[in-house]
């Protein structure tokens, strides 16, 4: 059984996991959360500075995006899978944070970015110097008369790569070959066959779980190690993952970046814990932009999750409402708060674990590029925010456009105090915090409304109501939830229940027990 985050505050063992099945989780981009020494870049000691913040807020787990040395801004092409960035600080400014986050109870899951390297790992430096390199073979490669042979010349594009040739010269190239790099020439593939590649990367994952001691990973880009018409080896890579993490520390979590339809993320709970359900996102900002449940949600979910239970009962399913990749709901939504407010309403109440990107809590915008879904986190107004990063100005979030941290914190009404109240409660009750607990049908139907119940395995459940929209709506509890009692919780003042008569403030939820 895995620790339960409130019951472990203190210090942790190395060999043991913070991750349980309970609780809510924050993702940083570390270069846009905290600056601490004033250089404008956002960096670990920034993080550690704000444990305290995250505390208040109720997140159980940060994940931090790529800490390791990396020539990008983001850090998603590493050069040293064994060392922090100095942008962001040093191995010991990250182990006082590791050892800070455990001792407020919250664990610490960083990305691991190994599908490929930098074209500055030493590993594809090596490989880049001859057919006859010991690491040649960590790398895909074609030669002069392979790339004749398959007229590569222009282009060969595969469906993983879209529209971009993944073939690439390397800098320098003495001879014709070519490497393949599905994202970019800057992110070589490393080559999953070869059984040494493995090896190293069982070595970079025993390394942060045991001798740094995180709590476990953030998958990228978990679905391309292989090309799509090889899948069938990527489960089978994750399922050896998952050997190794569980043996290195039982309970360690791991989370998959899988982006693509649920039937197809299925198979990757054989070795992964949770993975990002990316298409659930999409409904919800459907649904709430509406204001109107055009997706079926509750029986998307059902389906969904009847799917991933198939290969694993324990699955965890990852919720979001944005991540670095995606543009803010903030944006999505138009800065409209009450909608902002419905979207996080479900994310708390849906069965799953509900992640939020940093800056959600306070309504934080940004459209693509990705740059501009990545600005620096609004402590406070410009001439007191002593930790706003500098590495960009806000182009879509400044102190005129979203109202900053320090002005939303001790205001009943703001966003960020509704955000802090919902992950309260479901951090208080059984049913809601247990991230394994399941969808069930309702007999409510009435359109502007959402409604499910969640069951955990020990028989518990809870009756949920949403009210997408902006009227008053009277719901009246079917025969089947006859055994709904009391509002548990509301998020609006006026909710009432009475004789099987659910009355719903403008777009609220309740949670009925
Ligand atoms: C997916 C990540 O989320 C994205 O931000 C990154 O650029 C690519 N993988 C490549 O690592």
């Amino acid at each position: 059984m895995q620790a339960d985050v409130s019951a472990s505050a203190g210090s942790v063992p190395k060999n043991q996991s913070l991750v349980g099945q309970t609780g809510v989780h924050y993702e940083i981009f570390v270069r846009s959360f905290a600056d601490s020494n004033g250089d404008g870049i956002g960096d670990l000691n920034g993080v550690t500075n704000n444990l305290d913040y995250l505390k208040e807020l109720g997140v159980s787990a940060i994940w931090l995006m790529p800490i390791s040395p990396s020539p990008t801004y983001h850090k998603y092409d590493v050069t040293d899978y064994y060392g922090i960035d100095r942008e962001y600080g040093t191995m010991d400014d990250f182990r006082r944070l590791v050892r800070e986050a455990h001792q407020r109870g919250i664990a610490v899951i960083i990305d691991l970015v190994i599908h490929h390297t930098s074209i500055q790992h030493h590993w594809f430096r090596e490989a880049a110097k001859g057919p006859g390199n010991p690491y040649r073979q960590f790398y895909h490669w074609l030669t002069p008369e392979e790339i004749k042979a398959r007229k590569l010349n222009t282009r060969d594009i595969t469906a993983d790569s879209g529209e971009r040739n993944p073939w690439h010269t390397p800098p320098g190239a003495t001879y014709r070959e070519k490497y393949y790099g599905m994202f970019w020439s800057g992110m070589p593939d490393l080559n999953f066959d070869h059984r040494p590649v493995r090896e190293e990367i069982f070595k970079i994952v025993r390394y942060w779980l045991n001798d740094v001691g995180v709590d476990g990973f953030r998958l990228d880009a978990a679905r391309h190690l292989y090309r799509e018409f090889d899948e069938p080896k990527n489960h089978q890579f994750w399922e050896e993952f998952g050997q190794v993490v569980e043996a290195a520390k039982p309970g360690a979590y791991t989370v998959g970046e899988v982006w693509t339809r649920p039937e197809h993320i299925a198979p990757y709970f054989r070795g992964l814990k949770a993975n990002f359900n990316f298409d659930l996102r999409l409904a919800i900002e459907e649904i709430v932009r509406r204001e109107d449940d055009t997706e079926d949600l509750v029986e998307f979910v059902d389906y969904v999750h009847g799917a991933f239970a198939n290969v694993n009962p324990a699955f965890i399913d990852g919720l979001i409402l944005s991540n670095h990749d995606q543009n803010r709901i903030g944006s999505l939504l138009k800065g409209n708060q009450n909608q902002l407010r419905v979207a996080a309403n479900l994310l708390f109440t849906l069965p799953g674990l509900p992640y939020l990107y940093y800056g959600e809590e306070i309504g934080m915008l940004g459209l693509k590029p990705d740059e501009s879904i990545r600005e620096p986190f609004l402590w406070d107004i410009r001439a007191r925010d002593g930790q706003r990063t500098r590495w960009r100005r806000g182009r879509y979030s400044t102190s005129q456009t979203v109202r900053p941290l320090a002005e939303q914190r001790h205001d009943p009404n703001s966003l960020y105090s509704h955000y802090k109240r919902l992950i309260q409660f479901r951090n208080s009750h059984p049913v809601l915090n247990d991230n394994l607990s399941r969808i069930g049908q309702t007999g409510i139907r009435q359109r502007g409304t959402i409604s499910f119940v969640r069951q955990s395995a020990n028989g518990q459940r809870v009756l949920v109501v949403h009210n997408l929209t902006k009227k008053p709506i009277s719901v009246v509890v079917s025969p089947g939830e006859a055994w709904c009692q009391r509002v548990a919780f509301a998020t609006a003042e006026g909710t009432t229940f009475n004789a099987g008569q659910l009355l719903l403030t403008p777009y609220s939820c309740a949670v009925i027990e």
